[in-house]
C-alpha cells in the first residue's frame, strides 16, 4: 500500500524499479571471427551435398518445468538435462574443428552460460567465433505460433537475441528462424521474423497433404510473403520445410536415448557394417534429393533434448562422413559434411532459383486425416488468459520505468523491476506453456513464474486493495494509469459493501455511479472467497500514457436499494446512442443488433453448445481429443439449453441482461453507456464430466450476414487473414474433419462480413473457432477432456484445482461490434488494443494530500490515430527502447490506412531526446548495417526521412529506435 507521504505519480513510479541488464560484457575476440557464412565448410558443386545439421530440440518447459529441464531434475518423467548437453556438446566439439553444433533456446543457454568460469566462457566464445558453435533462432523460447500475441514475441526474441548479441557480439547473431516443432505456422511469425534480420527459416509440421503435394512439385522450400501491407521484400522470408520433421533419418539415430546401431568399422570383427551403413545412407540421400529442388539437402542429426552424451552422435557422424566420402573414389556423387541451417541455406542461396511464393499460412496442421491440431488453439483458456494480462501488465511496468526517470530506482519498497516479468512472459510463450500442451504441474510453474514476476512489479498491492481497500474503507482514491497513446474510457467495477458513494474525477466534477447488487453467478465463482455485497460502477476516462486519479467517498451502508436490483425479464431492447440489442422474449436469448450510427441491423442469436470429445472409440479413427487434438464425436453440437433465464438491470452506468443456460454456463450481455461494443461476458464451468463424455464448449453466434463460406481471424493480433470453409489456397483440400478441420486460431478477432455488414467479435484471449454454416461465428471457450491424444503430453485436459476441486471455471469476454465492412476496422482496430493494453487500476486509501497530482500524461500530445506505441522500455542507463506501430492495414480504412508522421523529439513530456538511431524488428541490428539475403527481389531504396526526427510509418510498419534520452 501506499503511505501518504507519496502522491500518487511518485507512488506508481517508485512502484517500479528501472532495470539495468547485468550481462557480462563481451571481451574482444582474440583472431579476427569467422563466424557466419564465412565459416561453412566447402561443398562440392557437382555432387549432391548432404548437410548434417547437429542439434538438440529443447523445449522450455512440456512434461517438466524449464527448471527440472535444466538441471535434469525428475528424469523419472522424461530424461532430460540440459546442462549435461551443452556440458558434453562443448567438450565433443573442442576435440574436432570439423564438428558443427546449433543451439536455439536463449533461456536454457543464459542459465548455463552464469555458471561457467571465465576460462570456459572463453572458450564458449572461440567456437562461436569459428562458427562451430552457432545460435539459430536465438530468441528467449522457440514460441508458439498459434496462441501468442505479436507484442510478446517481439518482447521474447529481444530479450534472447540481446543477450547474445551483448555476450558474443555479431557472431551471436543467428542468420535462420528456426521453429521446428511448433504445431502449424503463422504468417505473422514469418513477417516478424523477415523485419528482424533473418535470412531464412526452417520448420518442420506442416499439413500431411500439403506436405505430400509440395514433394511432388518440389515445393518444400519457398519465398513467403508474409505480409498484403508491407512494402516487398521487408516481410518476405525464405522458408523452408524440413525433410523429417526435425529427426535424424530412419536408422541413423546414435543419441543415448536411441537404439540405432552403431557404426562397426573394424573389419577384423565380424559384425562389420561399414558397407551396410553407407548403401542405407546413400538410399536415403537420393530418395529425399527427389523432393528438393537443389543439389544440397539437409538432415537434422538430433531430437528432444539429445547431446546430453554428445561422443555417441559425433563418434559416429565423424565416420559416416569418412566412409561415405570414401566412396566418391568408386564413383559416388554424394557429399556428406557437417553444417548448420545457415550454411545450408547459403548454398540455396547460390543457387539463383527462383523459389514459389506462398501468401498464406500453415494452419490448421493436421498429421493425419482424424488429427487437427486446433484444440491447442482453446486448451487452458485461464492460463492463455493470464499470459495475455501479464503482457498488459509488463508494457505499463516498462512505461513507468521509463516515466518514472532515476527516482524510480530509489523506491522504498526493496527489490523490483521489471527483469523477473519479463523473463516470466518469455518463458510463457513457449510451444507448450501459452499453447496450453504442458503437464498440469508444468502449467501451474508458468503461471508461478508470471505471479512472481507481477510481485516483482508490486502489483499484489492492486490485489490486495481490490479485496479489502475498497470494500472496507469510506475513502479511498483510485488511480487508473492507461498505457495506451490515445485516450481511453473505461468502466470500473468494484466490489464494495456500501450502498452509495460519491466519485470526483481529477478535476472535482462528480462522477455518476451505480451500486449493484453481486450476481449470482459472480458469487459463485468467488467459492467463498471475497464477500463484497455489492458492485460499484462508474467510467473513468485516462490521458494517453498517464493517469487520472478518481477519488471515492461512502455515503450510505445498508442493503442497496430496490431499485438497483435487477428484474426477472428480459427487456425488448437494450440500447446506448451507437447501439441497439433485441431479445427474444420466448427464449430470452439475442435476437438482433443495429448500429444506430450507420442504420444498420443484422439478425443475430448467440447460445453456448459443447462438442462430444471423441473417445477414440470410433470406426474412422482411434483419434481422441486432447491438449493438442480437436476431434468431436460428431459435427453436431449438443445445445446446453434452449432458453436462458433472464434478469435485466438497468441503469445510467450500464445496461446488462444476465442470461442463465445451466449450473454450469452464464452470460451478461452488457452495454456500457458510451460503448460502440457489445460485450458478452461468459462464465463456463466446472464442466461436467459425470456422463464421462470430454466436452469442448463453444459460444456460437449466428447472424443473418452473407458470409458465403468465408470468414478472417487475425495472426498473433496484427494483420487478418481470409479463410474459406473446406479450402487451402495453396492446395487442394480433401476435408476428412468437417468442424475440427475448419477451425482456426483466433488471437484477437475474427469476423464475418457481406458487402453491406461486418459482425467482428474481439476476444480477450488466444482462442480457437470457425464458421461452419453462412452468418455463423463458432468460438471455442472451455475444454474438458478424459483422454490423452497421444502426442506426447501424457495426461488428459482436465483442469481442477484446489479452489475448483470439480473443475476449473472460466469467464471471458467478447466484444461485438457491427460496421459496415469499409469501416470496420476503425472500431475493432482500438477496441482490440485497448483489450490488450488495458488500463492498470491501483487503489490508496484514504484522503491524498492536497499537493498531489492527480492527472498526468507522459506524452506531448496525443499520437495519430493509426500510430500504436507498441514499446517504451528502459534500455540502458540514458536509453530508451521506442517501437512505434502503424496499427492498420493497407486498404482497410479509408481515414486511417494512410502514411502517418511522428515527430521522436515532440513525443514524451518527461523526455528530452537527445539522439535517436533505428534498429530492426528485435533490436539486435542497426538498422543501416542491416543487410539480408536477397532472394532475386530488389531492395527498396529508402527514401530518406525528411528529418531524423520526423518518423513516417506505413501502414502496419513496426519501427525500432533507440532514443538517447534525458529527465526533464
Ligand atoms: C542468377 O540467375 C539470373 C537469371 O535468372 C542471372 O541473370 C544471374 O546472372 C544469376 N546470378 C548468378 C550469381 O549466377
Ligand atoms: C460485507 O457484507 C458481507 C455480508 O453482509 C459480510 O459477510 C462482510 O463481512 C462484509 N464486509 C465488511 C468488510 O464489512
Ligand atoms: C551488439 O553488441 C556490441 C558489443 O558486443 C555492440 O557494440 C553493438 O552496439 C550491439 N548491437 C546492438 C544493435 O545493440
Ligand atoms: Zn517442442
Amino acid at each position: 500500500m501506499a503511505t501518504p507521504e507519496y502522491t500518487p505519480f511518485v507512488f506508481l513510479l517508485l512502484l517500479f524499479q528501472s532495470s539495468v541488464w547485468g550481462f557480462p560484457v563481451c571481451q574482444t575476440p582474440q583472431e579476427s571471427p569467422t563466424c557466419g557464412y564465412k565459416s561453412c565448410h566447402a561443398t562440392k558443386p557437382g555432387m549432391l551435398n548432404v548437410h548434417l545439421v547437429p542439434h538438440t530440440h529443447d523445449d522450455v518447459g512440456w512434461l517438466k518445468t524449464v527448471d527440472q529441464y535444466f538441471y535434469g531434475d525428475r528424469n523419472d518423467i522424461q530424461h532430460a538435462g540440459v546442462q549435461y548437453i551443452l556440458d558434453s556438446v562443448v567438450d565433443q566439439l573442442l576435440k574436432n574443428p570439423d564438428r558443427r553444433f546449433i543451439y536455439v533456446e536463449t533461456a536454457f543457454f543464459y542459465r548455463w552460460w552464469k555458471q561457467q568460469t571465465d576460462d570456459m566462457q572463453n572458450t564458449v566464445k572461440q567456437l562461436v567465433n569459428e562458427g562451430r558453435l552457432e545460435f539459430v533462432n536465438g530468441g528467449w523460447c522457440m514460441s508458439d505460433e498459434a496462441t501468442t500475441h505479436y507484442s510478446a514475441v517481439i518482447d521474447q526474441m529481444t530479450m534472447g537475441l540481446r543477450f547474445l548479441n551483448d555476450t558474443f557480439g555479431h557472431c551471436g547473431r543467428p542468420r535462420v528462424a528456426w521453429h521446428i516443432d511448433p504445431f502449424g505456422h503463422a504468417r505473422e511469425h514469418a513477417s516478424m521474423f523477415a523485419q528482424m534480420g533473418y535470412d531464412g527459416f526452417f520448420f518442420g509440421r506442416l499439413d500431411y497433404q500439403d506436405r505430400n503435394r509440395r514433394m511432388v512439385a518440389r515445393e518444400q522450400e519457398m519465398l513467403w510473403r508474409a505480409s498484403e501491407s508491407l512494402t516487398p521484400p521487408m516481410a518476405d522470408l525464405f522458408t523452408g520445410i524440413l525433410p523429417n520433421g526435425y529427426n535424424p533419418p530412419e536408422g541413423f539415430c546414435w543419441d543415448q536415448s536411441c537404439d540405432d546401431p552403431p557404426i562397426r568399422d573394424d573389419p577384423d570383427l565380424e559384425d562389420y557394417n561399414v558397407d551396410d551403413v553407407v548403401t542405407r545412407f546413400l538410399h536415403i540421400a537420393h530418395g529425399q534429393a527427389l523432393v528438393y529442388k537443389t543439389n544440397h539437402i539437409i538432415m537434422t542429426m538430433g531430437s528432444d533434448f539429445q547431446y546430453e552424451n554428445a561422443n555417441l552422435w559425433y563418434k559416429n557422424l565423424d565416420k559416416l562422413i569418412r566412409y561415405v566420402n570414401q566412396m566418391q573414389s568408386n564413383g559416388s556423387e554424394v557429399n556428406v559434411l557437417y553444417s548448420t541451417p545457415s550454411c545450408y541455406l547459403q548454398e540455396l542461396h547460390r543457387a539463383n532459383l527462383t523459389w514459389p511464393l506462398k501468401g498464406d499460412d500453415f494452419f490448421p496442421y493436421a498429421d493425419s486425416a482424424h488429427d487437427f491440431w486446433t484444440g491447442y488453439f482453446t486448451s487452458r483458456p485461464a492460463l492463455k488468459r493470464y499470459e495475455r494480462i501479464s503482457n498488459s501488465y509488463l508494457q505499463t511496468c516498462k512505461q513507468l520505468e521509463v516515466l518514472g526517470g532515476p527516482i524510480s530506482r530509489k523506491g522504498p519498497f526493496g527489490a523490483g523491476d521489471s527483469e523477473t516479468l519479463k523473463k516470466a512472459m518469455a518463458v510463457a510463450q513457449h510451444h507448450d506453456a501459452v499453447s496450453g500442451t504442458e503437464k498440469q504441474h508444468v502449467a501451474n510453474d508458468y503461471a508461478r513464474k508470471l505471479a512472481n514476476g507481477w510481485a516483482h512489479c508490486q502489483v499484489p498491492t492492486i490485489y490486495i486493495s481490490l479485496l479489502s481497500v475498497s470494500m472496507f474503507l469510506c475513502q479511498f482514491s483510485v488511480n487508473v494509469y492507461n498505457p495506451l497513446a490515445r485516450p481511453v474510457s473505461w468502466p470500473v467495477r468494484l466490489p464494495v459493501n456500501g450502498t452509495a458513494y460519491r466519485i470526483s474525477d481529477a478535476k472535482g466534477k462528480a462522477v455518476d455511479s451505480q451500486v449493484v447488487p453481486v450476481s449470482q453467478a459472480t458469487a459463485a465463482v468467488r467459492r467463498g472467497r471475497g464477500y463484497a455485497v455489492n458492485e460499484l460502477l462508474f467510467q473513468v476516462q485516462a490521458p494517453p500514457l498517464g493517469y487520472s486519479t478518481y477519488s471515492v467517498s461512502l455515503l450510505q451502508n445498508g442493503p442497496p436499494s430496490p431499485q438497483s436490483s435487477p428484474l426477472p425479464r428480459a427487456p425488448k431492447a437494450v440500447q446506448n446512442k451507437f447501439l441497439r440489442v433485441t431479445f427474444d422474449p420466448e427464449t430470452g436469448l439475442l435476437s438482433s443488433l443495429s448500429n444506430l450510427e450507420t442504420q444498420q441491423t443484422v439478425k443475430l442469436s448467440q447460445n453456448f453448445y459443447w462438442y462430444n470429445a471423441s473417445d477414440g472409440n470410433n470406426s474412422e479413427s482411434i483419434q481422441m481429443s486432447g491438449a493438442y487434438i480437436f476431434r468431436p464425436n460428431t459435427s453436431t453440437p449438443f445445445i446446453i439449453s434452449k432458453t436462458a433465464k433472464i434478469e435485466t438491470l438497468q441503469n445510467s452506468v450500464v445496461q446488462e441482461v444476465r442470461q442463465w443456460f445451466s449450473p454450469w454456463v452464464s452470460q451478461v450481455v452488457r452495454l456500457y453507456t458510451d460503448s460502440r461494443a457489445l460485450e458478452l461476458e461468459w462464465t463456463v464451468g466446472p464442466v461436467p464430466i459425470g456422463d464421462d463424455l470430454g466436452k469442448e464448449v463453444i459460444s456460437r453466434l449466428d447472424s443473418s450476414i452473407n458470409s458465403s463460406g468465408v470468414f478472417y481471424t487475425d495472426s498473433n493480433g496484427r494483420e487478418v487473414l481470409q479463410r474459406r470453409k473446406d479450402y487451402r489456397p495453396t492446395w487442394n483440400l480433401r476435408q476428412s474433419e468437417p468442424i475440427a478441420g475448419n477451425y482456426y486460431p483466433i488471437n484477437s478477432r475474427a469476423y464475418i462480413k457481406d458487402d453491406k455488414d461486418q459482425l467482428t467479435v474481439v476476444t480477450d484471449r488466444s482462442q480457437g473457432g470457425g464458421s461452419i454454416q453462412d452468418g455463423s461465428l463458432e468460438i471455442m471457450l472451455h475444454r474438458r477432456l478424459l483422454y490423452d491424444d497421444v502426442r506426447g503430453v501424457g495426461e488428459p485436459l482436465n483442469e481442477t484445482s484446489d479452489i475448483y476441486p470439480e473443475g476449473l471455471v472460466v469467464r471471458g469476454r467478447h466484444l461485438l461490434s457491427l460496421s459496415p465492412p469499409a469501416t470496420a476496422a476503425d472500431t475493432h482496430r482500438p477496441l482490440a488494443q485497448e483489450v490488450v493494453l488495458q488500463p492498470l487500476i491501483t487503489f490508496t486509501d484514504g484522503e491524498l494530500h492536497p499537493s498531489t497530482r492527480l492527472e498526468f500524461s507522459g506524452l506531448q500530445a496525443v499520437l495519430p490515430p493509426a500510430v500504436h506505441l507498441l514499446t517504451v522500455s528502459q534500455w540502458d542507463q540514458d536509453t530508451v527502447l521506442l517501437r512505434l506501430e502503424h496499427q492498420y492495414q493497407a486498404s482497410e480504412s479509408k481515414e486511417h490506412s494512410q502514411p502517418v508522421t511522428v515527430n521522436l523529439q515532440k513525443l514524451f513530456s518527461t523526455l528530452d531526446v537527445l539522439g535517436v538511431s533505428e534498429m530492426n524488428l528485435s533490436a539486435n541490428q542497426w538498422k543501416d548495417e542491416m543487410t539480408r539475403l536477397d532472394w532475386k527481389k530488389p531492395l527498396p531504396k529508402r527514401g530518406g526521412d525528411p528529418s531524423v526526427w520526423e518518423v513516417s510509418l506505413k501502414p502496419m510498419e513496426i519501427r525500432t529506435f533507440l532514443l538517447r534520452v534525458r529527465q526533464r
